[in-house]
């Protein structure tokens, strides 16, 4: 669902964001991106959307190459993929109906058939009966809820969270995970940066560590360490006398 080809990122000023990266998520999985801050989970999320463009490398999602997607062609490409944000970027001074909603309205679609999709979409998440609520009079795990049903409302293949549980405690943290879970079962592919070692273990989900732009190398040194340890002890044993 997801190659990333040799991506390197610069930043307006130099800053190597992203560092030859390679990687790729495949259909139907639900992979996390970990990593200190400023490791790069951002950066690499937005080029996913297109939101940023790589200074190098490839990015392909769902056999479309994103380089090839002109400008022109951005809200369409878009359209398929859902996009969670740890500040849930909600309109406040809309009610919970009209933010699910808008991404359908951008896309010209219809009321009543926008009506079903949206109601569906709060089902989702357990929010039916907020609909007419406005943001800032819901909790924070609600408001996170209602950021998921607008990211889900068009049925997209792919959804990509940034830190989606950073401002909720473990409880809703949890709550917002099996949510996602949830989709997951159902077929869509799921990117979820987060830092949230403890939460994502539970989950038993695969993990890509990012350190500076990079893959974190630490997992591999562990394996060599495991196995320079395995091969001493059998050099032990062999000059144990038997
Ligand atoms: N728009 C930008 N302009 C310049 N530097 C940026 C920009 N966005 C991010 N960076 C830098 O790129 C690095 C990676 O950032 P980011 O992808 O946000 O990391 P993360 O999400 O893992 O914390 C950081 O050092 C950050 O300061
Ligand atoms: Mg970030």
């Amino acid at each position: 669902m997801i190659r990333i080809e040799d991506v390197s990122k610069r930043y307006p000023g130099g800053h190597d964001a992203l560092k030859g990266l390679s990687l790729q998520v495949d259909k139907g999985e639900m992979v996390f991106v970990t990593g200190h801050s400023g490791a790069g989970k951002s950066t690499l999320l937005r080029l996913i959307a297109l939101i940023d463009r790589p200074t190098n490398g490839q990015v392909i999602v769902d056999g479309q190459n994103t380089s090839r997607v002109s400008r022109r062609k951005i809200p369409g490409y878009r359209r398929q993929i859902g996009m969670v944000f740890q500040d849930h970027k909600l309109l406040y001074d809309r009610p919970v109906f009209d933010n699910v909603a808008l991404p359908l309205v951008i896309a010209g679609i219809g009321h009543r058939d926008a009506a079903r999709k949206v109601r569906a979409a709060l089902d989702q998440v357990s929010l039916l009966d907020k609909e007419k609520q406005f943001p800032e009079t819901l909790s924070s795990g609600e408001q996170q809820r209602v950021g998921i049903a607008r990211a889900i409302v068009s049925r997209p293949k792919l959804l990509i969270a940034d830190e989606p549980t950073g401002n909720l405690d473990p409880d809703l943290s949890l709550e917002v995970m099996r949510i996602f879970r949830r989709f997951n079962e159902v077929g869509v592919t799921l990117l979820i940066a987060s830092h949230d070692i403890a939460l994502i273990d539970q989950l038993g989900c695969r993990r890509i560590a990012l350190a500076n732009g990079a893959l974190q190398v630490e997992e591999e040194e562990d394996v060599v360490a495991e196995y320079a340890e395995r091969l001493e002890s059998e050099q032990e044993r062999e000059n144990w006398p038997q």
